[in-house]
């Protein structure tokens, strides 16, 4: 074998996508993992001690919730510049997906991350040297284009990824997207969470609500447009469960991220050539955990049909169609490039 081929050989490639929520990875070695963005450092000596470790990651973190402080590294999607903690969370974050993608084996690592299109430059710059000082090749790549990579829809498609903390809307127009194609919207998930805790808060005064017990809900139950049914969910008031009636408040907080997100579509569709955008028109593509949202493609097209013929499409596996796509694109493009490519996604 030549020392080419096995230097190859050796390599693990990585896609990942780094949410506000959750981090996925890929492998060019088949591995796949959804980890939650959290980071959790013990409160105190005791611990410490009930988990054996100064730092705790994902699930296992949350699970220890009450012994710990949880840090989520990309709370506004993006690190607070200067923010010395932020950096730390994420560096270690990141480290420990590496670290489990690796599964036990000493090989050279590179990766392509992606990350929210509204991230600034400077926090480029703060994630591409985190990822350096993890990984042999890193490049940093924006969410939207990795899901288009994925999909192969590289000109006149519109992604738009609807994640925890905000709404990304892409155009993509065969080339790494501008600044001026892209729009991000705050009302993500967690947008959805805030406004359904308080409409259930309000209804019933009575009963215990948190805001994990809410989202869980929301992604059983999420839906616009009419209901099939009834939508009762068991909610507990002074500790005995009982049946409650959400279907007017689950509908109501979940339409309403349509108005922006069909205003930002259309602002988008705008800025390609017209005899395009009929095109652009047929390839709306809904992507991130909120686009399982029930009946949510449907609504926008209804939404738009005064613009022709619409259609939306949800991608089919939101968990992983970004960091897939990023994955995609280390197999594509040989990691001794990246450094010419620098930044894809500005
Ligand atoms: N079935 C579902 N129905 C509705 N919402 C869902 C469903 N599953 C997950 N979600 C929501 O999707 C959001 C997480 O999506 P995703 O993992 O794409 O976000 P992220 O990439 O971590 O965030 P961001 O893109 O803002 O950085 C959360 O708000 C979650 O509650
Ligand atoms: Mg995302």
């Amino acid at each position: 074998m030549s020392e080419d081929l096995e230097e190859k050989e050796n390599q693990l490639l990585l896609g990942i996508d780094f949410g506000t929520s959750r981090t996925a990875v890929m492998s060019n070695r088949g591995y796949q993992s959804i980890t939650n963005s959290v980071v959790g450092y013990p409160k105190d000596i005791i611990g410490i001690k009930l988990l054996g470790k100064a730092q705790v990651f994902g699930d296992e973190a949350l699970k220890n919730r009450s012994a710990l402080t949880l840090y989520r590294p990309l709370e506004d999607g993006v690190i607070r510049e200067a923010s010395e903690r932020d950096y730390n969370a994420a560096l270690e974050l990141l480290r420990y997906v590496v670290e489990e993608a690796k599964q036990g084996e000493d090989v050279e690592v590179s990766c392509i991350l992606g990350v929210p299109s509204r991230a600034s430059l400077m926090n480029k710059e703060i994630l591409l040297k985190i990822a350096r000082e993890i990984v042999s090749i890193a490049m940093i790549v924006s969410e939207p284009f990795m899901v288009a990579y994925k999909l192969n829809k590289l000109n006149n498609t519109i992604i738009v990824d609807i994640g925890a903390g905000t709404v990304d809307i892409c155009g993509v127009k065969g080339a790494i997207p501008a600044a001026k194609d892209q729009v991000t919207i705050l009302k993500g998930g967690d947008y959805i969470d805030e406004r359904l805790e308080s409409a259930m808060n309000q209804k019933f005064y009575d009963v215990q609500i948190t805001r994990n017990l809410v989202r869980t809900i929301k992604e059983q139950h999420a839906f616009v447009g009419e209901p099939d049914g009834p939508l009762e969910v068991t909610l507990r008031c002074e500790g005995k469960p009982g049946s409650y009636d959400i279907t007017n408040e689950m509908r109501t907080v979940c339409e309403s991220i349509i108005p922006d997100i069909c205003e930002s579509i259309i602002n988008i569709m705008k800025g390609y050539d017209p005899e395009d955008q009929p095109e652009v028109l047929k390839s709306i593509y809904l992507a991130g955990g909120g686009s399982q949202i029930k009946g949510l493609a449907a609504a926008i097209e209804s939404r738009l049909h005064e613009y022709g013929e619409i259609k939306v499409t949800c991608v089919d596996d939101p968990d992983f169609t970004g960091c897939g796509g990023a994955l995609k694109l280390t197999e594509d493009l040989p990691p001794e490039h990246w450094d010419k490519v620098g930044f894809a996604g500005e």
